[in-house]
């Protein structure tokens, strides 16, 4: 009986906002609609070692990229790229790219941050959950484009390194409200596992560009 009363809340709001415009009671609804599923997330999971509940709250860019139509807001789009892009930390030794072996094997791991890891115990970038890579691997996730060749079609410039160590350390910096997890902002992979990756996708001998 409990979860009814909110459904009588939003159903009465927009009733009585009806008179001050569709929009308006649309957002009011969403509101309402946002605070109920955040209930019931937090209601349904258990915290467990280090997966505690405040994984469930979501930050600035999450908040935004929840609401429905941000595409439409190009202006606070760019603003958030550009903000997100600032947060990158490149290494201080300069050196972005590290060995593409090393790459490879953070690539096709996929465990870390689970509430059966120990806390602080290294984690795996699981690359190909979502991209294709190395031709020898058949089994790829396509929820991200194919990596196939990525360093011999976009070259191994100083640019491209960039970019690319970028992209795996901030996502959200290249492409706002990317499905990607952000590596580094989010503290996932070390300064040393994203070197690795970088190799995998530039190297020349890496299975990336073979
Ligand atoms: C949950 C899925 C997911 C995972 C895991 C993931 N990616 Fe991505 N990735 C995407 C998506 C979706 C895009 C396309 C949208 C965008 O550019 O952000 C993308 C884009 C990219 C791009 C840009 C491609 C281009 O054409 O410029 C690179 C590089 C990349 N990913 C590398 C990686 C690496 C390296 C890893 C592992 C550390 C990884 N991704 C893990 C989903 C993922």
């Amino acid at each position: 009986m409990q979860n009814f009363k909110p459904m009588l809340v939003v159903a009465g709001l927009a009733l009585g906002m009806a008179s001050a415009g569709v929009a308006a009671a649309d957002r009011a609804q969403v509101a309402v609609g946002e605070a109920e599923v955040m209930g019931e997330m937090f209601r349904s999971f258990n915290p467990q070692g280090q997966a505690g509940l405040s994984r469930l709250r979501q930050d600035d860019v999450q908040k935004f990229c929840s609401t429905p139509g941000w595409q439409k807001q190009k202006a606070h789009v760019k603003q958030l790229e550009k903000e997100q892009l600032a947060t990158i930390k490149y290494p201080a030794d300069g050196k972005l790219l590290g060995s593409w072996q090393a790459g490879e094997r953070v690539a096709q791991t996929g465990v870390g941050m689970q509430f059966s890891d120990a806390p602080g115990s290294t984690a795996g970038g699981n690359c190909y959950a979502c991209h294709q890579m190395s031709a020898e691997e058949v089994s790829f996730g396509t929820i991200g484009p194919s990596l196939r060749n990525f360093g011999k079609t976009r070259g191994n410039t100083e640019a491209m390194q960039r970019y690319a160590y970028g992209k795996i350390y901030n996502s959200q910096a290249y492409s706002a409200c990317s499905n990607m997890p952000r590596f580094g902002h989010s503290g996932i992979l070390t300064e040393q596992q994203m070197k690795d990756l970088t190799a995998l996708l530039l190297d020349p001998n890496s299975p990336v560009n073979k």
